[in-house]
């Protein structure tokens, strides 16, 4: 389903930037061109940007990987 009418941007290639890093409307902007001209797009692009925040902060491998994070020791001699 096509977001951006203006710049034929879809949700998957937001949810693509989003994979490859994207975390802000800017961001997803200089990655697809979404947003970039009349704007009416952009409250969707940042649900989708928040939609998928959630989806990572409820992963299992998020919460495995901050369980098991190991604070860094500086051992001085
Ligand atoms: S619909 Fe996205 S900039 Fe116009």
């Amino acid at each position: 389903m096509y977001i951006c009418i203006c710049n034929a941007v879809n949700e998957s290639t937001i949810k693509a930037a989003i994979a490859k890093g994207a975390t802000t409307l800017r961001e997803l902007s200089a990655a697809t061109g979404v947003a970039t001209t009349c704007g009416k797009c952009a409250g969707e692009a940042m649900r989708i940007l928040q939609q998928a925040g959630e989806t990572t902060l409820q992963s299992p491998a998020t919460a495995n990987e901050q369980c098991f994070s190991v604070p860094t020791l500086t051992v001085v001699a």
